[in-house]
């Protein structure tokens, strides 16, 4: 078995720096120094530097030298510390600077969060320096009732996982334009945590070292767990398993930032030992051990699940009855609660050792739901790549899904397709450009995978390509049956100044201003609607160049011929006069239908102007007196509409007679007036006096 160890597994600067310091600090003072809570998440650790004199506490006593540790502490802490006899600061300088980049934000008016575990001292610590509206994010979920109108800024805990939290900025972005990130994740977390992923895709087995509340092996745990390699975690040597080396040919360490390098040592060496024990001596040994377990339970094994009645409960440990030979024991922190816990009470447990040096069964609670965590992602993980195999032959027949969007998100949104995740790319929701995303939430998209990744659980689908493929089948369809002459069915889909498009099915037609009615149009908008389906008669099909002209006006029937009709020869109307020219005036008898009034047949006398019968704007009586469709003419005449005046008989022409000057009201400077006689003026005088 080869066993290979990290470069950089082990203390990170931070904490060899907080340890030092502390350890310096002891030296230099010559009496115990007092830390703010443990100085590293190591229990082991801790125990050694409590023996140094190095002591971690709640508050310390007053008067006292306080180390300050790499994780730091809020500002309020830090305040209440100013009693102290001397204040060591140990605080990593990345944390520092994270604390730092929070108070600034909080002084720009700025709402922090913060990307992290809530409960771990760094978080707690830092929410003190970025202001009491801060918030701790752990995912998607936790964005929900942001207020969106505060300026925003993000940064991580110390040793997050940075692809999570990009993935977490990206989202935020999207919601936040002004957010404002900082770069906070430590690059000897990085570091590490990447090369446990890269080791752990070459060794048939990884170890992890590290504290159990210890953050950043908790991280370095998932990590691996996540590629799939085996993985077991442990605090110290004591914990390693022989079993768990059986078969393995190569495994990896790996420890977290604060695990001591004695401890990893320790580690490596034990599993030197367990190399060189040979496969005979390993089978001899649980020969025994199932022979020691009890002879009449050769049948149990590890792993096994079995009911034990609780017999001791200590503090550290509980004694159970297994129905084996020596009772069996289980360590508190493999319980789910050792103080609810009583004597006779029946536990379901799982064995994990057949014996400890003192030959007792070992058993865990805990390890069941473990082990059924680890069944159920495994479980999950088949099944999910099943899926993609089935998605696969789906991508390759390019079969057509029905999916539901469930957000959106940067650059597109996210689907449901058959139980995963799909992401839509924006542009592959429509053919053309989508601007907004939100509206399409809740909603059905009919989608066609275009990429598929299994290891990275990436599916893309887009719903443009049917869209696409759709509207070219439609067009083939519209040129086949579009002909001039022909009237078919559209949508106006736009407007120009100069008309109105119609998509007639994947092809746009013109309808041209002038098209769209007998009237006058002054604007296109005044004849169509977009969106409306009208119909409308194909003029000309023009294919090379794939224009079409459209008329609605030839759908519409003439007003002229439905006004002449309405008005045939002879017929009185009303109309109004709409202009006058030297030889008449045109009056309007219906929208779209005027006709010529002549000066001849404005009145029976003779007309020297027509604007001495007429003006533009009068309301006239009109006779229609000739109709000619095919020149689209109409005369009309005032004169028909009066009485032929009776023929006065023609007076003898009489001498003309100068005017006196004291009559010069009566002039006679025409032949008319000079026909005027006496009796004309005066009859009513003359014949009162012949009736005296
Ligand atoms: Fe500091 Fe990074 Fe270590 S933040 S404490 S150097 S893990």
């Amino acid at each position: 078995m080869e066993i290979i160890l990290g470069r950089h597994a082990g203390f990170c600067y931070g904490v060899q720096r907080a340890v030092e310091l502390a350890r310096k600090t002891r030296e230099d003072l010559g009496e115990p120094v007092y830390t703010c809570g443990p100085l590293i998440h190591n229990e082991q650790e801790i125990r050694r530097l409590e023996a140094e004199g190095i002591h971690p506490v709640d508050t310390p006593p007053p008067g006292a030298c306080v180390v300050i540790r790499s994780h730091g502490i809020g500002r309020t802490d830090r305040e209440a510390l100013q009693g102290a006899a001397r204040i060591v600061d140990a605080t990593c300088p990345n944390v520092t600077r994270a604390q730092e980049l929070g108070t600034q934000w909080y002084d720009q008016g700025r709402q922090v969060l913060i990307f992290g575990d809530f409960s771990h001292p760094e978080v707690e610590a830092l929410c003190q320096w970025c202001g009491p509206d801060t918030r701790v994010v752990r995912d998607l979920s936790d964005l929900r009732e942001l207020p969106v109108d505060r300026k925003l800024a993000i940064l991580s805990q110390t040793t997050q996982d940075e692809q999570r939290f990009r993935a977490l900025v990206g989202i935020l972005q999207a919601m936040a334009p002004d957010l404002v990130v900082g770069d906070t994740i430590c690059r000897a977390t990085r570091t590490r945590q990447e090369e446990a992923r890269e080791l752990a895709s070459s060794c048939d087995l990884m170890i992890v070292i590290g504290g159990r509340h210890s953050a950043n092996t908790n991280k370095l745990f998932s990590i691996i767990w996540e590629t799939e390699t085996p993985v077991q975690h442990i605090e110290q040597a004591s914990e390693l398993r022989k079993e768990w080396f059986q078969g393995i040919r190569r495994v990896g360490v790996t420890a977290g930032a604060s695990t001591p390098d004695w401890i990893t040592k320790e580690v490596v060496v034990a599993m030197e030992e367990l190399k060189n024990e040979t496969v005979e001596e390993k089978s001899a040994e649980l020969t025994m051990a199932d022979f020691d377990l009890s002879s009449s339970d050769e049948s149990f094994r590890v792993g096994d699940i079995m009911k034990a009645v609780v017999v001791q409960v200590g503090t550290e440990e509980v004694l159970v009855d297994i129905g084996a030979k020596s009772e069996g024991v289980v360590a508190a922190r493999e319980l789910d609660n050792i103080d609810e816990i009583q004597p006779g009470d029946e536990l379901e447990l799982m064995l994990v050792r057949k014996r400890n040096k003192e030959g007792a069964p070992v058993l865990s609670k805990k390890e069941i739901a473990r082990r059924k965590y680890k069944i159920d992602r495994r479980r999950q993980r088949e099944e999910m790549y099943q899926k993609f195999d089935e998605l696969n032959a789906s991508m390759e027949e390019k079969k057509e899904f029905e999916v539901e969007v469930k957000e959106e998100v940067k650059g597109g949104v996210v689907v449901d397709i058959e139980g995963l995740r799909g992401f839509v790319p924006a542009s592959h929701l429509e053919i053309g450009f989508v601007n907004d995303l939100s509206k399409y939430v809740g909603q059905k998209l009919r989608v066609r995978i275009i990429e598929l990744d299994k290891k990275k659980n990436r599916i893309v689908l887009s719903q443009k390509e049917i869209l696409e493929e759709e509207r070219e089948t439609l067009r083939a369809e519209t040129w086949e049956r579009l002909e001039e002459g022909a009237i078919v069915e559209g949508r106006v889909c736009r407007t120009a100044k100069f008309g109105a498009f119609v998509d007639l099915g994947g092809i746009d037609g013109l309808l041209h201003i002038s098209e769209m009615g007998w009237n006058k149009v002054e604007k296109p908008e005044d004849a169509v609607n977009i969106g409306e389906t009208i119909q409308v008669k194909v003029l000309n099909v023009d294919r090379e160049s794939e224009k079409i002209a459209l008329s609605l006006k030839e759908l519409q029937p003439d007003p002229w011929i439905v006004a002449s009709t309405a008005h045939p020869e002879g017929t009185l109307v009303e109309g109004k006069v709409l202009r006058i020219t030297d030889f008449g005036a045109f009056v309007e008898i219906e929208p779209g239908f005027e006709g010529l009034l002549h000066i001849s047949e404005l009145a029976h006398e003779r007309v020297e102007k027509v604007e001495d019968i007429v003006s533009p704007g009068d309301t006239v009586t009109v006779k229609i007196i000739k109709v000619n469709p095919e020149e689209k003419k109409i005369g009309l005449s005032i004169r028909a509409t009066l009485d032929k005046p009776e023929q006065q008989p023609r007076p003898k022409a009489r001498k003309k007679v100068a005017p006196r000057a004291e009559s010069s009201e009566f002039q006679y400077s025409t032949e008319e007036e000079a026909s005027v006689t006496l009796g004309d003026m005066f009859g009513d005088l003359f014949d009162k006096k012949e009736e005296e």
